[in-house]
């Protein structure tokens, strides 16, 4: 099976923080899950690099567009790179890949029917990079951006957004586009209802002129939103390279912030429909969350910057404190005094601690190597563990993998709570129960490493290479089979400490 996924493109004029991070870790451990599989991915990250803000920001910074451009691309690389985001491709908005095939996709938009010019007057918030209803303003100011939009009036192209209405919303209704979670659906729906206004597809280039021009008309530029949801095609060859856009399209999913829901479930879907593309399968919308109870913002100091969580609590923690935090889908509080207690519980005591333990004990009473005597069978549970984690993957509720992969740590601490490996040791007549104690939980070691690899891919490569039997690449199926440890004897490589203990500042 392929499978194609994607995290929204971000604005390269902000650096990259705990949000935009959430969302890159959260797909970054569905494709790694998909590629456990065996299915074949493709994983889609990238830069939205054009447009008014951006260029203003430049401006500021003395720089020109283009090479404000280089320079804050690599910030996102750096810190995906930090993060372990395994992406297999990267786009820019600015490369040529996008533009030349941004050109075909929008002539066929022409070529559709769908497009009329028309005088236009409407309030343009250039935070949002979107226009605004007067309904939308608290107190006059864009509730996101705390600034009063601009009154632009413009001759722009529009797109007939309202023709599409009822195809949408049936098409969502009927499942063939699936918004998730539900109560995003039901959102989007309701917002469907309410009737679709054609939409602005392009603006005045005198205006913003970093921008794509458009193909039939150079005093205007594409607006930037209808452009960059088109990276999704462009990336995958669109218009250029047909066999393989043919072989990826349509995406399995889109992992995108509910903030950007309905650029994703209503425009998208229209602008694809009007040029003869199929739709993707899914749009799934994570909720936002705040930090330490408020929203983050520069100015409150309170943005994380994802490598400095990196450095503090490893690549592998930082990924599991951001995902950790809320249920994946729910808006939710970042409490970052949290972080060092969550870290040390659920990481250092945890899975850090059962590996350690086991090891220690393996090289104690048996010189290191694997036991003589077979492990025990616990096929069955585990089983039903994997089920439930595949059932979790399946509804993208991650939060739920994460559990299991603590129950089956909790499952192994209790094992040796209750049988006590140091007290089997001083009895030789106990010497098989011991040895088939710490067989079985080296080999339930072995399944807690193929468990968290997608969410702590370290940790996972560094349980899993401890046995040396290739797993990487080999479907996840027969890897998660019980029982699987290397021959008797064999010695175990050294493990270094998965996750040091963290000193708590409350204690
Ligand atoms: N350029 C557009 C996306 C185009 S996709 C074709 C854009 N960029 S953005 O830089 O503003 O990124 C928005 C995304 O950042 C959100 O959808 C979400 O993924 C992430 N988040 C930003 N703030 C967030 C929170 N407070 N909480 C969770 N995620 C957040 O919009």
């Amino acid at each position: 099976m392929k499978y194609y996924l994607t995290t929204p493109i971000y604005y390269i004029n902000d650096r990259p923080h705990a949000g935009t991070a959430y969302t890159t870790v959260a797909a970054d451990v569905i494709a790694r899950y998909h590629r456990s599989r065996g299915d074949e991915t493709f994983f889609l990250a990238g830069t939205a690099e054009h447009g008014a803000k951006i260029a203003a920001r430049a401006e500021k910074e003395g720089l020109s567009p283009a090479d404000f451009c280089d320079r804050n691309a690599q910030y996102f690389i750096d810190a995906w790179q930090t993060l372990a985001i395994s992406y297999d491709d990267f786009i820019r908005t600015t490369q040529a890949r996008h533009t030349e095939a941004v050109n075909v996709y929008f002539t066929k938009l022409k070529a559709s029917g769908k497009l009329y010019e028309k005088d236009y007057q409407g309030l343009y918030c250039v935070g949002c990079e979107s226009f605004k209803h007067e309904k939308d303003l608290v107190d006059g100011l864009c509730p996101d951006h705390q600034v009063a939009p601009d009154v632009v009036t413009e001759r722009n192209w529009f797109f007939r957004l309202s023709d599409y209405a009822d195809q949408i919303e049936q098409l969502i209704v009927d499942g063939a586009l699936r918004i998730e979670p539900d109560s995003r659906r039901n959102e989007v729906l309701s917002f469907i209802r309410q009737g679709l206004e054609d939409i602005a597809v392009s603006r005045s280039r005198a205006k913003v002129p970093w921008a794509i021009p458009l193909p039939w008309d150079d005093t205007q530029v594409i607006y930037v939103w209808c452009e960059e949801l088109f990276n999704y095609c462009s990336a995958i060859g669109y218009a250029i390279d047909q066999a393989r856009f043919a072989a990826w399209w349509p995406a399995n999913v889109h992992i995108v912030g509910k903030d950007i829901l309905r650029f994703h479930a209503v425009i998208w879907p229209a602008l694809l429909l009007a040029i003869g593309e199929s739709l993707p399968a899914q749009i799934y919308a994570h909720g936002h969350f705040t930090v330490n109870g408020q929203k983050m913002s520069k100015s409150l100091g309170n943005s994380i910057d994802p490598r400095e969580l990196a450095r503090e609590f490893g690549s592998d923690g930082a990924r599991y404190l951001l995902l950790a935090q809320m249920p994946f889908g729910a808006d939710g509080d970042i409490k970052t005094s949290q972080f060092v207690t969550q870290y040390n519980a659920d990481l250092a005591n945890g899975i850090g601690n059962l590996a350690s333990r086991v090891l220690a004990m393996v090289e104690k009473y048996c010189a290191g190597a694997v036991p003589t005597v077979a492990p025990e069978d616990w096929q069955a549970e585990l089983v039903s563990m994997w089920q439930r984690y595949d059932q979790a993957f399946e509804r993208l509720a991650l939060d739920q993998a994460i559990a299991i992969l603590k129950e089956l740590t909790a499952r192994c601490d209790a094992f040796i709570e209750q049988r006590k490996p140091w007290q089997l040791a001083k009895d030789p007549a106990q010497h098989p129960q011991l040895e088939a104690t710490l067989a079985t939980l080296l080999e339930a070691v072995r399944q807690v490493g193929l468990m968290s690899w997608p969410i702590m891919p370290t940790t996972g490569s560094a349980l899993n290479n401890l046995f040396d039997i290739g797993w990487e690449g080999r479907p996840l199926a027969e890897a998660r089979v019980w029982g699987q440890l290397p021959p008797a004897g064999t010695v175990l490589t050294h493990l270094e400490a998965l996750f040091p203990r963290h000193q708590n500042p409350a204690t």
